[in-house]
């Protein structure tokens, strides 16, 4: 009887080995797929050049890199059909950040003294019989829309705008412009860009922040380094943004500072947001809106930057990682991009 019982036990526990070892192999073959899958979608490439990163982007199909909305070969239908998409797709930005600012704002950055009672610079653009209102985002595509707004002969004023401000007087500006980038970009592009590019006459960011970080990181006098000698790496870039997230009288550099700190997207009532993985049409239907038939904006040439980014971000330690998702926490989920950091994709 005993020894019966002990033959079922150990047959049991072989079935039960035998069945753990096929889910083994099923649960890999099952994590292969999803991975080689998501990384064929990742190489595809496309407008964004980061794709993954645009949530909200995929589910309107935008990924098909719909065209300049100037002229084309286009169909008279199919740019109907785009500008709708198009209509859709920022409506569904605006619902989002809607959604995601009733989290933000019980979260500790929202009520965080520094952010609630700093007053915040836009920009007024008059430009033909229309007056906006412009959250200009440095490394956002910003440059871009200063050209086009140039070209156009457009006035730009700055406006102090404290959080006392009247609701009414906000929204008697009809057009409210947003410009935003996936964070991870941003960073990189504003690396390259403010730090390492020796830019003539000395820009302020890297003669400032640039030589600062070099000083600290590589135990050096500050006063001691040359201009055009400046040279950090990446990693040393973004260790100074997580170890002095306060370094500029309380706040961040603006070309890396977060947007729901530059812009208050959860207190300003943004009714355009524009996104620079797909600024060329983003941007031709804005000014289409504006009632332009042909598109000032020109094309803006987007390559597959997904490589490079996650090239950077590979040997960049995870608790800079860690510490860079927490300080752009926000920026992400307001603005539906991907969290996870480039090179986890
Ligand atoms: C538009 O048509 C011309 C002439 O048929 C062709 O050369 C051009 O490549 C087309 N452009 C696009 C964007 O399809
Ligand atoms: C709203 O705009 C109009 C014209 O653009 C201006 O005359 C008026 O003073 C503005 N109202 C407020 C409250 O700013
Ligand atoms: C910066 O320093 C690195 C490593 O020391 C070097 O390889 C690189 O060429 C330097 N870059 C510039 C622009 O001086």
């Amino acid at each position: 009887m005993n020894r019966y019982l002990w033959r079922i036990l150990k047959q049991g526990c072989m079935l039960l080995v035998i069945i753990w070892l096929v889910f083994s192999v099923l649960k890999h073959f099952a994590y292969v797929e999803e991975y080689g899958g998501s990384k064929s979608q990742h190489e595809e490439g496309s407008v964004n050049g980061f794709k993954k990163g645009n949530r909200d982007e995929q589910h309107t199909g935008s990924s098909n890199a719909i065209p300049f909305m100037g002229p084309s070969n286009k169909t008279k239908q199919e740019h109907v059909k785009m500008k709708k998409d198009k209509k859709k797709q920022i409506e569904e930005r605006m619902e989002r950040l809607k959604r995601i600012c009733k989290e933000f704002k019980d979260s500790y950055e929202y009520k965080h003294p520094a952010v609630t009672t700093k007053s915040i610079q836009l920009m007024q653009v008059s430009l033909d019989k229309h007056t906006l209102l412009w959250c200009s985002v440095l490394k956002a595509g910003f440059s871009n829309f200063r050209d086009t707004f140039n070209k156009l002969k457009a006035k730009r004023t700055i406006l102090k705008i404290d959080m006392k401000l009247s609701h009414k007087k906000i929204t008697n500006y009809t057009i409210r412009l947003l410009n935003v980038r996936n964070p991870w970009e941003r960073l990189l592009s504003s690396y390259w860009d403010r730090i390492m590019t020796n830019h003539k006459p000395p820009t302020n960011t890297r003669n400032k922040w640039g030589r600062t970080m070099m000083a600290k990181y590589h135990n050096l006098n500050p006063k001691k380094i040359k201009y055009d000698d400046i040279n950090v790496t990446f990693t040393e870039f973004l260790q100074y943004i997580v170890e002095n997230p306060k370094h500029n009288r309380g706040h961040l550099e603006p070309h890396w500072m977060q947007y729901f700190e530059s812009c208050k997207p959860c207190d300003v009532p943004y009714n355009f947001i524009v996104k620079t993985e797909s600024l060329t049409e983003d941007a031709g239907f804005f000014f289409k809106q504006l009632g332009f038939n042909k598109n000032p904006f020109g094309d803006t040439e987007r390559k597959n930057r997904a490589e490079r980014l996650e090239k950077s971000y590979k040997d960049v330690p995870s608790w800079i990682m860690k510490r860079l998702i927490t300080i752009y926490y926000w920026d992400f989920r307001l603005f539906g991009y991907d969290i996870e950091p480039p090179h986890v994709v």
